[in-house]
């Protein structure tokens, strides 16, 4: 018999998240043979150095007795009871836990939320740039991902002229990703004001990702869009990932709000679905209750002298030394989406950029492309290494970008010696 291709599934076509693709192996390969390489390509605290709060680790060392079968499919009451008293803290109105899902963190609650919603070329509207699991995961789950630009001239906020134009009789639902990865950009409450509007009128279910809320800096106000949406259904996520610096648990949570009483057939249907993966990873939500309530510690990470504030200083510092590079400061997250000058550099290719400084210089970030947007010449690091750190990759970077502007070969860092290895 003879052997035959295994071809995976065509559903898989237009689906991409090359945050970990073709430049994150080769990063890997490298390391494998002994290259030291700073990877500023993924928003991971836990490989920076970042501790969860003791007293979340406490919480699931005290429970895990307790959490060795499965447990409710929606989540640990507990959890799901700490959700709802954030959300009302924050001025949510008619919420209870039989509107709250934990899931294995936000991204396994992004696909099943579009899983339970999306007919076959439904459309989504989803912000370009994006966090490239949404238009992934609209694709993925037989929708049509439909970008609204957020302009760098406006500070990456978007206007919402722009996305009522896009809808059309196909569209189903809005994607608020805010503050926003990767661009840093918290938005103006009249802006979410129009958007909630928007989605009202046209009877669009909101998905509001606001897993960087308690992200902020410069005074600026986070509002909850779940404090905006009453006559449309309203579907905030969020999670234990980075405020809490806690990836590896796993833990995010979704929150129906608004128009429940129009949605609970979809609302039904995430049931349905939740059941089908039996359970979130039960560990890690008994950390949840521990984590919302009382002191926070990610505020000291935040303010002039903690670790956050002062490497996103150092990364804005750097830029406005640059001759090559600018950026519309991140006001929130931990991303900054930097550009290179197309008035110095116009022929920039970012993927090439990006290659180049891996091979060249051993920096590893991630290039503008990855984020669905139609320019070449941005890219996002994140503000998670140290400022010495950061410091040294923007020496790496202005060197290479010298080496562009006069059209000489980049010079590489040396190679690992044998002995290194
Ligand atoms: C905007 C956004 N949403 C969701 C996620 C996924 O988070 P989780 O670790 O909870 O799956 C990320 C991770 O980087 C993110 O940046």
């Amino acid at each position: 018999m003879s052997a035959q291709t295994i071809r995976p599934s065509s559903g898989l076509a237009n689906v991409k998240y090359e945050i970990r693709g073709r430049l994150f192996r080769r990063a890997q390969e490298m390391e494998r043979q002994g290259y030291e390489i700073i990877s500023l390509n993924i928003g991971n605290p836990g490989a920076f150095g970042f501790r969860t709060p003791e007293t979340m680790r406490l919480a699931i060392i005290e429970n895990l007795r307790a959490s060795e079968g499965y447990c409710h499919q929606k989540g640990i009451f507990p959890a799901r009871e700490a959700v709802v008293m954030l959300q009302q803290s924050r001025g949510v109105r008619d919420i209870s836990v039989e509107e709250v899902f934990i899931g294995n963190g936000v991204s396994e609650l992004i696909d099943l939320t579009l899983r339970g919603l999306l007919n076959t070329d439904d459309e989504v509207l989803v912000p370009s740039p994006d966090y490239p699991l949404w238009t992934a995961a609209v694709n993925l789950n037989r929708g049509r991902a439909v970008h609204y630009p957020c302009r760098p001239e406006n500070n990456f906020v978007p206007d919402v002229k722009d996305i009522q134009a896009l809808i059309t009789s196909r569209t189903r639902a809005i994607v608020v990703i805010n503050p926003n990865n990767p661009t840093g950009a918290v938005y103006p409450r009249p802006t979410l004001e129009a958007i909630a509007k928007l989605a009202e009128k046209h009877h669009l279910v909101v998905y509001s990702d606001e897993i960087y809320d308690q992200i902020l800096y410069d005074d600026v106000a986070f509002t909850p869009m779940a404090t905006l949406v009453h006559n449309s259904l309203c579907v905030t996520l969020s999670g234990l990932s980075k405020v809490y610096r806690a990836c590896g648990y796993r833990v995010g949570w979704a929150v129906f709000t608004g128009d429940v009483k129009h949605a609970r057939d979809y609302i039904s249907a995430m049931e349905l679905l939740s059941s089908l993966r039996l359970c979130a990873n039960v560990p890690g939500q008994w950390a949840v209750q521990t984590a919302l309530g009382g002191y926070q510690s990610i505020k000291e990470l935040l303010r002039s002298g903690g670790r956050l504030f002062e490497s996103r200083q150092a990364i804005h510092d750097n830029i406005r030394k640059s001759k090559y590079l600018d950026v519309n400061l991140s006001r929130g997250a931990i991303y900054d989406f930097i550009e290179i000058r197309s008035d110095i550099l116009p022929e920039i290719d970012d993927q090439q950029f990006a290659l180049d400084l891996l091979e060249h210089k051993h920096v590893l970030i991630a290039p503008g492309s990855s984020f669905n947007v139609p320019y070449r010449n941005r890219f996002r690091i994140t503000h998670l290494p140290r400022a010495e750190v950061l410091h040294e990759v923007f020496t790496r970077m202005e060197e290479l970008l010298d080496s562009y502007s006069s059209g000489r070969r980049p010079v590489s860092r040396p190679a690992p010696s044998l002995k290194a290895i």
